[in-house]
């Protein structure tokens, strides 16, 4: 008799690709723009700037302020709220009152889709 009802039959799943992602179209986000994203449970904001596409966190890290209707200049975002300013590259503060830094996600660009994971 055999017993082959699946015991050590398990499918073996690679994970290369890491904790997954919101996926976009490019032309979802113009120029000079923010989109707000999900990611598994986490709120992300994702910004293209001259073509380029970045993303950090969502929630401003002073007190919970929308940066994805906050206003991008160059690589800075400023909070809609109480005007706190993050570099959208690393997630940085420059600019408080906010002084802890936003986390930051790594975006790649497959053809017209933007995917964002976490670092
Ligand atoms: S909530 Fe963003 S600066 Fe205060």
């Amino acid at each position: 008799m055999t017993s082959a009802d699946g015991a050590g039959a398990e499918p073996s799943e690679e994970t290369s690709c890491p904790t997954a992602v919101r996926e976009f179209w490019s032309s979802e986000v113009p120029e000079r723009t923010l989109k707000l994203a999900q990611l598994g449970g986490k709120r992300v904001v994702v910004a293209n700037v001259g073509g380029s596409f970045f993303a950090m966190g969502e929630v401003c890290t002073h007190m919970g302020g929308p940066l994805s209707r906050g206003r991008l200049n160059g690589f800075v975002i400023t909070c809609p709220w109480h005007g706190s300013r993050f570099d959208v590259r690393t997630g940085a503060v420059v600019g408080g009152p906010a002084v802890r830094p936003e986390p930051s996600y790594e975006v790649k660009v497959d053809g017209n889709d933007i995917l964002i994971k976490e670092n």
